[in-house]
């Protein structure tokens, strides 16, 4: 039996697909080289905005006719249009999907597949899905999720409703697996989950007597800062409300890349309040100096939503006047996208399309002028770069702030920490040399 796994939206879901990939191989299955040749296709869906979810109803009618030349094929649907499904509306709408279940559901998936005539052998799994052993995408760099859900409850957000409430994963189930990949190998890892800097350990009295933190993001940190042969620790998203002194001293561990993901969602303190959103533009940019005395230098990434109901143009300019202070160096922006069952499709949609767009364009434009300045720090600079792919004589990969970087060089650096001499340093690609 053949899989195949199609996978929409952030990290979270890239991460849940490879546990997703690790449950149906521990079942005996096979990845299949496309979607024609599976028997089984799962679609791992977003929410996060209506062009997400259009997007799998597009697709999905045209797996559905895969069925006619293989009868047997299943047609799965997961991720995070399931789970805020409450009134059938979506599942309706998707008649040929076999299965239709949130992904906190996927422990089920062996059942649910036996319910529809599929052999399997019998399995003791997981309870928790988070606990899987993943198929990991390739052999340097991991995603581990440390937490799932969400209780914060932003108006706009379908993630506490799709992915349903908070759960963290425990101190030792974490630490195991990043060992694990430290001996095999790996440089790199990603932690994940929504308000991650609140990350509560269901075990604390696992974290080593040695370790000096008190608060548990801080503390984990800290231990996984102490394996040996992981190099860089990356992790998305914090949340400003929980960006405390503790957490901001880890930001100079040895092995925490020079990069923060911090998302601000709006620089009008009327918008945040209305967005809940539990921090005001004054804490968020004290913040952002606190950060920046203690890491000089450090890379800031942000989430920004534009023409939130009720957001003025003078609200806006709070925005754009917040996002030149904090100086960041990428920022997601996106066009609200009113979500049926959240707080915010109660408020009116009032910001124009247009003008949605013109405020998304201004914040770009910023975007663009402070990245190519900051980026010019690294012209002639020798950087180490991480070797994600190379393909006739050009490899590609990133540096240790998330920035995309090329330089010549063949196959054997793939997966490599290796120096290179930056000879071009453009808005979204450093260009340079590998140093021998
Ligand atoms: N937990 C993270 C983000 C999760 S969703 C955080 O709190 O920052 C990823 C991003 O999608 C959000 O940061 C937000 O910028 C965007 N987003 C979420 N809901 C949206 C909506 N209804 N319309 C437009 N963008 C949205
Ligand atoms: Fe959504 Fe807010 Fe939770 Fe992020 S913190 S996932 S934006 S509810
Ligand atoms: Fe991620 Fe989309 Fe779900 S952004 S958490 S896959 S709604």
């Amino acid at each position: 039996m053949k899989f195949h796994i199609i996978t929409y939206g952030c990290q979270m879901n890239k991460s849940d697909s490879e546990r997703i990939a690790g449950l149906l191989r521990e079942l005996g299955w096979e990845e299949a080289s496309g979607a024609e040749t599976a028997d089984l296709i799962i679609l791992n869906t977003c929410s996060v905005r209506q062009s997400a979810e259009n997007r799998v109803f597009g697709e999905v009618n045209n797996l559905v006719e895969l069925k006619k030349t293989n009868p047997r094929l299943v047609v799965a649907i997961t991720g995070c249009m399931p789970g805020r499904d409450k009134n059938n509306q979506m599942r309706k709408k998707l008649p040929g999907a076999d299965l239709f279940f949130p992904i906190i559901d996927v422990i089920h998936l062996p059942e649910m597949l036996q319910a529809l005539g599929v052999v399997l052998p019998q399995k003791n799994l997981p309870q928790d899905y988070l606990d899987f052993a993943p198929q990991y995408t390739n052999n340097f760099q991991a995603f581990i999720p440390i937490q799932t859900g969400c209780n914060n409850f932003c108006t706009y957000c379908v993630v506490p409703y799709s992915r349903g409430r908070e759960r963290n994963r425990s101190v030792k189930s974490i630490v195991e697996e990043v060992k694990k990949l430290a001996e095999k190998g790996y440089l790199e890892i990603t932690l994940l989950g929504q308000t991650i800097n609140n990350y509560q350990a269901p075990d604390p009295e696992n974290f080593s007597s040695l370790n000096p933190f008190k608060n548990h993001f801080a503390a984990l940190l800290w231990e996984l800062n102490q394996i040996e042969g992981i190099k860089w620790i990356h992790y998305t998203a914090a949340d400003p409300q929980y960006m405390s002194d503790e957490v901001i001293a880890t930001l100079i561990l040895p092995k925490q890349v020079n990069y923060l993901h911090l998302p601000v969602q709006a620089g009008s303190n009327a918008v945040l309040a209305k967005m809940n959103r539990k921090y005001t533009r004054e804490n968020y940019l004290e913040i952002i100096t606190k950060i920046k005395k203690t890491r000089p230098g450090i890379a800031l990434g942000t989430d920004i939503i534009v023409g939130f109901p009720g957001e003025t143009a003078e609200d806006f300019t709070q925005t754009a006047d917040l996002f030149r202070q904090a100086d960041f160096d990428i920022s997601y922006n996106a066009k609200y996208s009113p979500r049926s069952g959240t707080p915010a499709f109660k408020m009116a949609d009032d910001v124009l399309l247009e003008e949605k767009e013109r405020r998304w364009w201004v914040l770009q434009n910023l975007m663009e002028e402070i990245v190519l300045r900051k980026n010019q720090i690294f012209s002639n600079q020798e950087i180490e770069v991480l070797v994600e792919k190379c393909n006739n004589g050009l490899c590609s990969g990133h540096n240790n702030e998330m920035k995309f970087v090329q330089l010549n060089g063949d196959e054997t650096l793939v997966g490599k920490i290796v120096k290179m001499k930056v000879d071009e340093a453009g808005m979204w690609v450093l260009r340079g040399k590998l140093v021998i």
